[in-house]
């Protein structure tokens, strides 16, 4: 089988080292991947967003299966494209992937459906959430409605903060058009945890959970990033937290965007928190996390192709879904001033050093250069992988790992994991 993965990061490369474990796949493609991604698959200099271009060259290379990694060609409607000329594709369609596509819809789904999240309001008129936001209760939390790599979301102290924040969002249109609308919501205190799932339309089967680090500093200081760091499973999901989400939030999800008549086929990602009130969603995701899938992927079980066709085909009831009784971390090793600004094309040496059975070298900001070496080209440069029998052992095997690499500039957070000793 041939298949064809879209998108360049982390994730991807996760996705794909997945791939190349099953026997079923004869030949990987990415479109346009990176520097360690090309190392198992063709890469195809095809943006994830020229459509088009994708098409035609799932057409050109008869691709038997595409993945869809990224959240903007999933919104977009790639996957539509895609089935429209024929071509077996895992990923939300464009109605379903306005889960993640627009908060207003997941917070409107989720309140008509009973499923646990925040207190919110929407605004379409800047004037209209100022006026809401004299009254409200701080801290606050202003979201964007649409995509905004992951920066959309300002919690805000006080009231100043807030009447910015309008601004920033719906009048100076930082964040573009995602800001045409903006949910107002209740700010949430307890622990984050990551739920991934597949899902066919009907069954859904959850993924070993797990939790991002995503400020840019230890202690979680700093600016928010795309993610620094994660660990699998999370200790602080507990069997009451997974009884409770089961029950009120999983199969209420699924079955909720099949009562809209937005069949959600693909990976549905749950944000959680953990109030003391109990478990919240926080957010959708319409896709795989980044860096979640470096620690989650790496523990499961099953032909991850298996799986995929499975929620393609309406068979996901059938699959047994299964993860290694271990833990995983993945370190982000980053171009320092991530991210802000930061240099690029600083040469990587160590890279040849994983076996990816128990380390992984997981590419994101990497390039080959004309010389021919793989060098650093953007903020996150690397994911380092490490299992172990537990969280602490897989902790001290990554931060072991990440010494095996380097380049100028290379920056992390030595606190991964860190909330492995409170638990
Ligand atoms: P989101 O993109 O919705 O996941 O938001 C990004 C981050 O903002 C989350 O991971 C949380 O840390 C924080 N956040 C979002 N919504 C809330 C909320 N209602 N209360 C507190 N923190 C929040
Ligand atoms: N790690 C969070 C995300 O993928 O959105």
């Amino acid at each position: 089988m041939k298949v064809l993965i879209v998108g360049s990061g982390g994730r991807e490369h996760a996705i794909a080292t997945s791939v190349k474990k099953s026997s079923r796949v004869s030949k990987i493609y990415c479109a346009p991947g990176n520097a360690g991604i090309g190392e198992i698959a063709e890469l195809a200099p095809i943006g994830a967003m020229e459509f088009d271009k994708i098409v035609a060259f799932a057409k050109e290379k008869e691709i038997d299966l595409v993945i869809v990694g990224m959240d903007d060609p999933l919104v977009g409607g790639l996957v539509d494209e895609l089935e429209a000329a024929g071509i077996r594709t895992f990923g939300p369609r464009k109605n379903a992937a306005i889960l993640e596509g627009s908060k207003a819809f997941s917070k409107d789904l989720m309140k008509k459906y009973n499923i646990p999240t925040a207190a919110y309001e929407t605004f379409d008129d800047p004037q209209e959430a100022m006026k809401y936001l004299e009254t409200s209760e701080y801290p606050i939390v202003l979201k964007a409605d649409g995509l905004a790599l992951g920066k959309g979301v300002l919690i805000c102290e006080d009231k100043e903060q807030a009447m910015a924040g309008v601004k920033e969002i719906m009048q100076d249109k930082k964040f573009g058009s995602a800001g045409n609308r903006m949910v107002v919501e209740e700010f949430m205190t307890g622990r984050e945890v990551s739920v991934l799932s597949f899902v066919d339309g009907k069954t859904i089967k959850i993924m070993s959970s797990a939790q991002d680090h995503k400020r840019a500093k230890d202690g979680d200081q700093g600016l928010n990033t795309g993610g620094m760091g994660t660990f699998s499973p999370s200790p602080f999901y507990t069997t009451e937290v997974d009884e409770f989400c089961k029950k009120y939030v999983y199969q209420a999800t699924v079955d909720a965007m099949a009562a809209e008549g937005r069949e959600f086929k693909g990976v549905i990602f749950f944000g959680l928190m953990l109030t003391p009130k109990g478990p919240r969603v926080l957010e959708y995701n319409a896709r795989f996390g980044d860096p979640e899938a470096q620690v989650v992927l790496p523990r499961m079980k099953n032909d991850i192709i298996d799986v995929v066709e499975a929620c393609i085909d309406g068979n996901l009831d059938k699959i047994d879904l299964q993860f290694e009784d271990n833990a995983a971390v993945c370190v982000v090793l980053a171009s320092d001033g991530y991210p802000l600004a930061y240099d690029k094309g600083f040469e990587i040496e160590g890279l040849d050093d994983f076996d990816n059975e128990q380390y992984f070298c997981f590419h994101a900001g990497t390039k080959k250069n004309e010389a021919g070496k793989i060098v650093t080209n953007g903020g996150r440069v690397l994911g380092i992988t490490a299992k172990g029998d537990d969280l602490k052992q897989a902790r001290a095997n990554a931060y072991e790992a990440t010494k095996r690499i380097s380049f100028a500039n290379k920056y992390m957070r030595n606190d991964i994991g860190k909330a492995i000793d409170e638990a």
